[in-house]
């Protein structure tokens, strides 16, 4: 099981004091992918108007626009809430960017209490994700939500 407060600890230490929003998300990126065993692909997708659009990642090359509404992230998007997805193929409207892609995790991003955008994460193992990583990547998504609301 992921330890979430050293994950959490190791991404401040990673962005504290540094003013440059996409190194930031980068660096988280590669911190998820880096730390979370079995992933196929780790990381953001900010919106834009009604759309979210494909930020730093770490993975196969993805989607590039994602309506809000739409798919496990827009879903994330449209309700506010972490969509926790142990298969995939059984979610309505789920966008297969990746074929490995068998279980997901889309936690909503926020920035005073306006939505900033979605960190995305996917595993080839269905039911990678539990109410653990849940809670723990909300925890981490609380910490992006401070250095994208100070950096530029
Ligand atoms: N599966 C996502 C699309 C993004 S990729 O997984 C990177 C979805 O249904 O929203």
């Amino acid at each position: 099981m992921t330890d979430y407060d050293t994950l959490c600890a190791q991404l401040r230490a990673l962005t504290d004091g540094v003013p440059h929003r996409i190194a930031n998300l980068a660096n988280a990126s590669a911190l998820l992918w880096d730390t979370l065993p079995d992933l196929n692909w780790a990381g953001f997708y900010i919106l834009e108007g009604d759309t979210l659009v494909l930020g730093p990642f770490q993975g196969k090359p993805a989607c590039i626009e994602i309506p809000v509404g739409k798919g496990v992230c827009g879903t994330a998007a449209a309700t506010g809430k972490t969509q926790l997805v142990a298969n995939v193929h059984a979610f309505p409207g789920h966008i297969a960017c990746d074929s490995a892609s068998n279980s997901e995790i889309v936690v909503p991003v926020f920035v005073k209490d306006c939505l900033w955008g979605v960190l995305d994460i996917d595993s080839p193992l269905f039911g990678r994700f539990t109410e653990a990583d849940a809670a723990g990547l909300e925890m981490f998504a609380e910490i992006v939500s401070g250095f994208v609301a100070d950096a530029r």
